[in-house]
């Protein structure tokens, strides 16, 4: 057990899916995973093992922000031996060339946050990467199943409610989508040495103030899950 995952020594895959929302660890779990397991409770942050095409692989919910995942993605590394972790999430397009639904595979990722600064001080500014040999292969797998995916820089904040940020700025320097987690992985990933990615689905539209309604969310949240899954069994 560690402080914030209840499973034994054994209990969670190398492969591990990481969405923010627990529910949607159940969801992937009973709906992807064969001989699925609930190992997690603790505070509703449900993980769990099965196998995918006969490999174990985990899904573990994260919560939002980077403080959460922080804590669920050091645990999983440094307890339990995890190895290959993907993000599974939604994100705010702010670019014209993204449309709401879109799936956004993150090549880097921008923050706002002092994790960046709170480890390199402040005339280092380290750059947090996707695992190049996961994000070839999630383009790969998004090609070879017929669904679109878009691939750059997104921005990962630590305000959801941000009136001060320049959004305006970051879209003229390229920056795709918003989301709120993905630069802690990374950083996280580099410093352990283990392979990280983060791929999104376009849940609302910073543009045109779009948001797809939340009973139709879950048709391409489960094309994102085939995409992971597939790069992550490999
Ligand atoms: N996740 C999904 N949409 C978002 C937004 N607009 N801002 C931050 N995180 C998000």
């Amino acid at each position: 057990m560690s402080l914030h995952i209840g499973a034994q020594a054994g209990e969670i895959a190398k492969r591990v899916l990481l969405p923010g929302d627990p529910l949607r660890a159940k969801h992937i779990a009973e709906n992807f995973l064969e001989d699925a397991k609930c190992y997690n409770e603790i505070r509703g942050a449900f993980g769990y093992t099965g196998t995918y095409k006969g490999v174990p692989v985990s899904v573990q919910g994260t919560g939002m922000g980077i403080p959460s995942i922080s804590i669920y993605v050091t645990e999983l590394i440094r307890e339990y031996g995890a190895r290959k972790l993907i993000r599974v999430g939604t994100c705010g397009a702010m670019h014209e060339n993204i449309n709401l639904r879109d799936i956004v595979i993150a090549q880097g990722t921008t923050t706002d946050s002092s994790i960046i600064r709170n480890i390199f001080g402040p005339t280092i500014n380290f750059a947090p990467l996707a695992d190049y040999e996961l994000m070839s292969k999630a383009m790969e797998v998004g090609q070879s199943l017929k669904i679109p995916t878009k691939v750059g820089n997104i921005v990962t904040v630590d305000r959801f409610y941000d009136d001060d940020i320049d959004n305006e700025k970051l879209r003229r320097y390229g920056i795709l989508a918003v989301e709120m987690e993905t630069a802690a992985l990374y950083l996280l990933a580099a410093k352990y040495r283990v392979q990280s990615l983060g791929i999104f689905t376009a849940s609302d539209h910073l543009l045109t103030k779009e948001a797809v309604p939340a009973e139709e969310r879950q048709t391409n949240f489960n094309d994102m899950i085939k995409i992971a899954l597939e790069t992550i069994i490999q």
